[in-house]
């Protein structure tokens, strides 16, 4: 496997298990007697969402959505481009969209804007990892996993050019300036 990026590791591979523990528990208990549906945002949520969802103790069903940005970075635009949608609606259902990560904000953002649209019973964020120096938009961010400064992360589903997902924790890239 490549390793040359590999910086400190920022979120050890043992917090990272114990923290989404705490969140699906959190998740389990705020939705007691009730559904939730999961919307995983492709490709970096693949992780967090297999862990999280295994640890439910609520009846949940996961769809998947992957977008991305027009232009270079999604910060250029604010727009966004579904590749892949919901396979069913979310009309009456209780959603939660999980991320791996929210910079900008935009991409959430965007995905709120998008899924309000079609009626769900409700709708929230979570997300693993939260970059709020980047904020741009102001967003109600529901379940947060960890507040990471302002550094790119590889490691367990975020990449670096598409590599680095495999990794069981999170890492900063190697060599960033302060
Ligand atoms: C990442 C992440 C969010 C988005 C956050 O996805 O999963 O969807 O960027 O950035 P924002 O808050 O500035 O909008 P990315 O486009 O890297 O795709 P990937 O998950 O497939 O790696």
């Amino acid at each position: 496997m490549k390793r040359d990026a590999i910086g400190k590791i920022l979120v050890q591979q043992d917090d990272l298990q114990h923290r989404v523990g705490e969140l699906a528990q959190e998740i389990s208990n705020d939705y007691k007697g009730e559904e939730v549906f999961l919307v995983a945002i492709l490709k970096g949520a693949m992780f967090f969402i297999a862990d999280l969802m295994r640890q439910l103790q609520i009846p949940a069903q996961v769809d998947f959505m992957s977008v991305a940005s027009y232009g270079a970075a999604t910060g250029s635009s604010g727009v966004v481009r579904i590749l892949k949608d919901l396979d069913s609606s979310i009309e009456d259902r209780r959603v939660l969209i999980v991320e791996d990560i929210v910079d900008s904000g935009l991409t959430v953002n965007y995905l709120l804007r998008s899924l309000q649209a079609r009626n769900p019973a409700s709708l929230d964020v979570c997300t693993l990892l939260n970059k709020i120096e980047r904020r741009q938009v102001e967003l109600p961010m529901r379940y947060v996993g960890f507040e990471i400064p302002n550094k790119f992360v590889i490691g367990y589903g975020l990449d670096l050019d598409q590599y680095y997902r495999q990794l069981p924790y999170i890492a900063e890239l190697k060599d960033q300036e302060k």
